[in-house]
């Protein structure tokens, strides 16, 4: 819906439960007359129909149950996964594919090794999601408007994401400055790793989708209109922050190629040391993956 209201490209969706896409699909074509932006979507249960795609975004698969963590739904979302990764890598081979299906990280990895792209042109959609999540959160506890708030969290899209206080700016201050209190910073940051959780728990099945949905459309909108802004993603990281092999959350700069720069922060000794601990957790659930 956030793709085609923006004007950024025919949309098709694809589901394979019959009817659903084409459904929506009808039901947001509705939607032109009143909103006056004339766009194209489509829906259909055919893969085949991601032929030529210029972006991929694949949300595909089961969602969190209330206390189930992202990490439980590896097993079954990796098999969905690679039979859709193997299909856009022969339909779509120019594509950029954004990943959004949980575990984020370990899926995003597994994306990168079955598609075989440029690891510029596959990222996945989690950080970005959680630094709107950490800027609300903010906005709302210390009475700043939302906009004057640049968040950043790095690590990975799961329990041990990081919120980074110290590189979190409100208004021309970091977060660590603008608020003082630890204690009042350590809660804000809990508030923002537990809110996917909390989301799940009110709405007793499914996960949130509407801040999602705006997260996923900003990177679609960062490619198709080549803004190299920086955004987080998780990234295939090749030396950068001294890693290898690995995917996960850290700022980038995201144009029409895909990712055209990753940011590498410069970490205090805690800071690395937690972050070192996120990739961990992430490299244990790639290991897990067949
Ligand atoms: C969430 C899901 C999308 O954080 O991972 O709500």
């Amino acid at each position: 819906m956030r793709i085609a209201q923006e004007n950024l490209g025919e949309v098709c969706l694809i589901d394979v439960v019959p009817g659903m896409a084409k459904g929506k699909s009808f039901d947001l074509d509705d939607c032109r007359n009143i909103l006056n932006v004339p766009y194209q979507i489509e829906g259909t249960e055919d893969i085949n129909q991601v032929k030529g795609s210029q972006v991929v975004v694949i949300t595909a698969g089961l969602a969190r149950k209330p206390g189930m963590t992202r990490e439980d739904l590896l097993s079954k979302n990796s098999r969905i996964l690679k039979e859709i990764c193997e299909k856009v890598k022969v339909l779509a081979p120019d594509s950029i594919v954004i990943i959004v299906t949980n575990p984020l990280d370990a899926m995003t990895y597994y994306a990168v090794k079955i598609l075989g792209f440029d690891r510029r042109k596959v990222f996945g959609m989690g950080v970005t999601l959680d630094g709107s999540r950490f800027a609300n959160i903010i906005s709302r506890e210390l009475k700043v408007p939302v906009n004057k708030i640049q968040p950043v969290v790095i690590g990975s899209h799961g329990e041990s994401m990081l919120p980074m206080p110290r590189f979190t700016m409100v208004g021309s201050f970091p977060l660590t400055e603008f608020a003082k209190d630890p204690a009042k910073i350590a809660m804000l940051v809990k508030k923002t790793v537990e809110r996917g959780k909390e989301i799940v728990a009110l709405f007793g099945s499914g996960s949130a989708y509407f801040a999602p949905s705006a997260a996923i459309a900003s990177l679609v909108s960062a490619i198709i209109r080549d803004k190299r802004i920086p955004l987080g993603v998780s990234a295939q990281l090749n030396g950068e922050y001294g890693l290898e092999d690995i995917c996960c959350g850290v700022p980038c700069v995201i144009g029409e190629q895909g990712i055209v720069k990753i940011v590498e922060l410069d970490l205090n000794p805690q800071e690395k040391k937690n972050f070192l601990e996120s990739v961990e957790a992430i490299r244990n659930l790639n290991a897990l993956l067949k």
